[in-house]
């Protein structure tokens, strides 16, 4: 057994910066195993309950590839699979799960029904998402900083422009914090993170020694940057209504190839955790886009194409760095 075995990955604060970082190089490894074909199977046997209460793309299929090439189970149980928050308590699924499964994989709106959930389950629950944090991207985006950068952890600095005050903002602050990071919130005042979230961080900064910098001022939040970052203006669950004042509030954050000289860093390189409205191609950013006379929302198609963006290596990474948190709890 590892040193994680058995533990939840709630929250990032759920793991020390040594187990975190540990994860990572756990995730490195994983992941030039699985390239060279020599890809050891710690998880054979184990069956592991994923369940979606909203849409994925990367999460899921990274549970899935990563527990299929681990020679681990799983079983998908979609937003109206089960009856788990209708008919039947977090709590009471959790029981009967926990019974069943070797862990389980939760993404939802609420914070406490994962927490219920890894209360009742006896087994280790992971948050796939919900509205507070979204902690297994951390690790993605963080091993994707390292891949592109020469420094060591301590020595990064991002800026992260857009809603801060959802599961994205929340989680780079408290990562960033954990880890000793530069990390520039860049956004209007009202779309900082809580008060709560920030006292959480500084707190974390006192010992870790990261720089936190919450600031409207774009040119002076991405000076130096290493990295610029955002997320979708609407996150899921919230009402379509929304978009009008998010459109207005934000537009003057959305990533242009401006933001990005703005760093100063002709290296800089962009992530997202994606889905992204950065072009025409979906259906829920057309009628958007349509009525507000745009072409992209939170980044330009420009960014998003360019040598800067490397959101398809931070999108694998979701996979490697999975992998990661499954075969150090559950090997
Ligand atoms: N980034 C992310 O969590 O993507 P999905 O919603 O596709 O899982
Ligand atoms: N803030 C976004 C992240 C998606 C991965 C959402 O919650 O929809």
């Amino acid at each position: 057994p590892t040193a994680l075995a058995g533990r939840h990955f709630l929250k990032e604060v759920d793991f020390t910066a040594q187990e975190f970082l540990g994860l990572l190089d756990l995730a490195a490894e994983l992941k030039a195993a699985k390239k060279a074909g020599v890809e050891t199977r710690y998880l054979q046997g184990r069956n592991i309950a994923l369940i979606f209460e909203k849409p994925s793309t990367r999460t899921r299929c990274s549970f899935e590839v990563a527990a299929a090439d681990q020679g681990a189970s799983t079983t998908y149980i979609d937003p109206s699979g089960s009856h788990i928050g209708k008919k039947e308590s977090a709590k009471d699924t959790a029981r009967v799960l926990g019974r069943m499964f070797d862990a389980i994989e939760f993404r939802g709106d609420s914070q406490s029904t994962v927490e219920t959930l890894a209360a009742y389950a006896g087994v280790p629950v992971y948050n796939g998402l919900t509205d507070d944090w979204h902690p297994t991207q951390m690790l993605a985006d963080v091993l994707t900083m390292t891949e592109h950068s020469a420094k060591p952890v301590t020595g990064i600095s991002f800026a992260y422009l857009g809603d801060a005050r959802f599961n994205m903002g929340n989680s780079y602050l408290v990562t960033a914090a954990l880890l000793g990071m530069d990390v520039r919130i860049v956004a209007p005042k009202a779309y900082w993170p809580a008060q709560e979230v920030v006292d959480r961080a500084r707190a974390l900064a006192e010992s870790s020694g990261a720089r936190i910098t919450l600031t409207e001022e774009i040119a002076e939040g991405v000076a130096g940057a290493d990295f610029v970052v955002t997320d979708v203006w609407v996150s899921m669950g919230e009402p379509q209504e929304v978009w009008d004042e998010r459109i207005t509030a934000l537009a003057p954050y959305a990533v242009t190839m401006d933001v990005l000289r703005a760093t100063g860093n002709p290296d800089v390189r962009f992530l997202h955790c994606l889905p992204a409205f950065h072009d025409l191609g979906t259906q829920v950013g057309r009628e958007v886009y349509e009525k507000h006379g745009l072409e992209s929302l939170e980044v330009t198609d420009e960014v998003f194409e360019s040598a800067h963006s490397v959101v398809f290596d931070e999108a694998e990474n979701r996979m490697h760095t999975i992998k990661a948190v499954l075969v150090a709890t559950l090997a």
